[in-house]
């Protein structure tokens, strides 16, 4: 990696300002539903705490709170996770900048300090200058292990760097480790799997992996776009209509470079998503008043089928509407099935690291990006601002 990491320099005695993305889904009470991103940021943590800091100073946002103090996303429920996770005393702070935080830190007993939202500021989102600069006067070296924020040109991710050594945390460091090295040099056969509500989403996606990619397997809200390209009936399943000519030189495209394109041929259809009970599996034509809203038992056998002889499997989107047991069998099975292959398997953030959880697979996946935006932006190509923005080792 040609930008410095955690392991290029001396954290003894200093103070460590280290951002993290503690943006975790909340209960109803606030209780974190899922706290995987936490628990992603312990190897830095303790890393750095190894290293005896003077403080390790944490910061986050969470939600999108818009420049205002909005008290349901304060990061008080992550301070106690992350208590209990370290073992550690955490002392939470009511801010992220200023003289009394400053003081604060100074004064603080604890050596783990954990800063409230960094959107309870604008200055975050609108990486304004003073503001980055007050968060750096806080420390003496910068940390991001925000793999998930690093597609933000934001204060605490790009800002932030004009104004100290900014070094690659150990999550950002093995991020871009996996999905670097499916990006340059995945072993063959390379396959990669899309699904999701959007074709519009994975656009980019495709585009940057169709020349590497040996086979694409289609599925989810995004595959009727496809279906309708090829003249099939999708009934009332989700369609863009704006992206069909897309979908149609996609198809082209993919078969002037030899790259096979699955899509379904059969359907899980229902009337009403709210009526689950109504499921049923039809072939490739969906019936008028009907809509697709999971991948049929031929089309899971069949793309279980060609997976087999996968090497690197790459998955971005859920197959259909996993979130409802009748609809989750092709994103479980199709899970389940690459679960077991000795194939390097890479997950997508966001939803399909959702899925994988639920059916209990996270430890028998090869990486689980904790990027949603961030994983989708890297995988088409495109330079993520809080990666470019650190430190160069020839500095
Ligand atoms: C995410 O959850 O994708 C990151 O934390 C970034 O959040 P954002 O989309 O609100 O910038």
């Amino acid at each position: 990696m040609s930008k410095l990491t955690l392991k290029d320099v001396d954290l003894k005695g200093k103070k460590v300002l280290a951002r993290c993305d503690f943006n975790v889904p909340q209960e109803a009470n606030l209780n974190i539903a899922d706290d995987s991103r936490i628990r992603a940021s312990l190897p830095t943590i303790n890393y750095i705490l190894s290293k005896k800091p003077k403080k390790l100073i944490l910061i986050s946002h969470l939600g999108r709170p818009d420049g205002k103090v909005v008290s349901k996303y304060s990061l008080k429920p992550v301070a106690q996770r992350l208590k209990e996770l370290t073992r550690q005393e955490v002392r939470m702070l009511a801010d992220c900048i200023g003289g009394d935080i400053q003081k604060e830190i100074n004064q603080a007993k604890e050596t783990v300090i954990l800063l409230e939202n960094l959107r309870f500021h604008p200055g975050e989102e609108q990486n304004e200058p003073n503001f980055s600069k007050a968060l750096a006067s806080l420390g003496d070296i910068y940390v991001n292990d925000a793999f998930g924020s690093a597609h933000r040109a934001h204060a605490s991710t790009e800002g932030i760097t004009h104004y100290l050594t900014s070094v690659a945390g150990l999550l950002l460091e093995k991020e871009i480790a996996y999905l670097g090295r499916v990006l340059k040099k995945p072993q063959k056969p390379f396959m990669l799997i899309l699904g999701g509500a959007k074709v519009s989403d994975k656009l980019g996606v495709i585009e940057n992996l169709l020349p590497r990619a040996d086979e694409i397997i289609i599925g989810g809200g995004m595959c009727y776009t496809f279906l309708k390209a090829q003249g099939k009936q999708i009934g009332n399943s989700k369609l863009e209509k704006d992206k069909l000519d897309m979908a149609k030189e996609i198809l082209e495209k993919a078969k002037k470079q030899k790259v096979k394109i699955f899509l379904p041929i059969d359907n899980i259809i229902t009337e009403k998503i709210e009526d689950a009970s109504s499921g049923k599996a039809v072939g490739e034509n969906i019936p008028a008043g009907w809509m697709g809203v999971d991948i049929g038992p031929k089309t899971i056998r069949a793309y279980c089928a060609t997976l087999k002889k996968a090497k690197t499997i790459v998955w971005n989107g859920p197959l259909g509407i996993f979130e409802i047991d009748a609809f989750a069998s092709g994103t479980k099975k199709v899970a389940e099935f690459i679960s077991r292959l000795k194939a390097t398997t890479v997950i997508g953030g966001g939803d399909t690291a959702s899925a994988i959880i639920k059916f209990g697979l996270e430890n028998k996946m090869t990486h689980i990006s904790t990027g949603g935006g961030a994983c989708l932006e890297f995988l088409e190509g495109k330079t993520l601002p809080g990666i470019a923005a650190l430190t160069d080792k020839n500095a």
